[in-house]
């Protein structure tokens, strides 16, 4: 990975702080992006000293939030001569609804649009690579829900976990869609997973008793940040999945997605769905 420039989102924290460090140390550039300075500048500085490679960066950026998705691909597209590696890592669940700066429920808006906006932006730097990888961490929660496309905000009726868990689909909906326009013989590749249940600081930001629930459940039942990062940091630096596409991963081996994340109407309309909430048309 020595000379490759990594891009993980979701990096001051969890598994992406330990993807991002499993990168820095194969001697990866790797630019870290968090929305917190202060816990970004903390996190650049831990990474660099306990991999010894002093090209980890920080980049800031609320990634609910359009414009400052948008920004952080103009400053990327000003100051990188290509992407080899982006992980679109960051994501959340919300148990009571609140929306982004935008006004789009903060669910959708961070765990799926967030994913499709930068990766639309962010294309030509890929293109630019030898052979750009886009990682998209989903979860084994897509299996169940349908994407409610009358209702993706959960404006009418709201469940945390259910837009959780659409989100979620959402992710492998979208990945399978982009591989496609991406083309097998392409020389972009995009692949998503599933890391485990892993004691992150995922669901912290609910307050009270659902975030309880999440950390003593965590504490119980789940790996390590660190094993969470195994199968993202495969997919993306790994010469066993050097050109593999459009595949959902678990534990570093490709496996059956469910029946509603191959469904292509859905993918298609999800697309189309997505161009329109974000404002951005995808180059063909
Ligand atoms: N943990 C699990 O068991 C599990 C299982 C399946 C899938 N996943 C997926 O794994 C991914 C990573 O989750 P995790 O468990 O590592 O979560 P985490 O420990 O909560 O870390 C989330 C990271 O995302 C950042 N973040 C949150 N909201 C943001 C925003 N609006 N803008 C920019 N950055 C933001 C956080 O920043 P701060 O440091 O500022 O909070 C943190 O760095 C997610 O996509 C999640 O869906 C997790």
């Amino acid at each position: 990975m020595r000379g490759r420039i990594c891009l993980v989102t979701g990096a001051t924290d969890g598994i992406g702080w330990m993807t991002a460090r499993a990168l820095a140390r194969d001697g990866a550039r790797v630019i870290v992006v968090g929305r917190n300075s202060g816990k970004g500048e903390r996190c650049v500085a831990a990474l660099r000293a306990e991999t010894g490679n002093d090209a980890v960066e920080l980049e800031i950026a609320d990634l609910a939030a359009q414009a400052e998705i948008r920004a952080l691909a103009g400053r990327l597209a000003g100051t990188l001569p290509r992407l080899d590696v982006l992980v679109n890592n960051v994501g959340a669940w919300f148990h009571r609804r609140v929306e982004s700066p935008d006004g789009i429920e903060m669910t959708w808006a961070l765990n799926h649009l967030g994913y499709f906006l930068l990766t639309g932006l962010a294309l030509d730097l890929l293109r630019a690579a030898d052979a750009g990888r886009i990682v998209n961490v989903a979860s084994r929660a897509h299996v169940g829900p349908q994407v409610d496309f009358d209702d993706p905000e959960g404006k009418r009726r709201y469940a945390g976990w259910r837009a959780y868990q659409q989100s979620k689909l959402a992710n492998l909906l979208f990945t399978y869609r982009l591989a496609e326009r991406l083309g097998s013989g392409g020389r972009v590749t995009a692949n998503c997973l599933h890391p485990g249940f892993v004691a992150s600081r995922f669901g912290h930001n609910n307050r009270g008793l659902p975030g309880l629930v999440a950390m003593a459940t965590q504490r119980l039942f789940a790996i390590s940040d660190e094993k969470g990062a195994v199968t993202s940091h495969y997919l993306a630096a790994d010469e066993a999945v050097a050109g593999v596409s459009g595949r959902y991963f678990v534990k570093c081996r490709a496996v059956e997605s469910s029946p509603a994340s191959r469904d292509r109407e859905a993918q298609a309309r999800l697309w189309e769905m997505s161009e329109e909430m974000t404002g951005f048309r995808y180059p063909d």
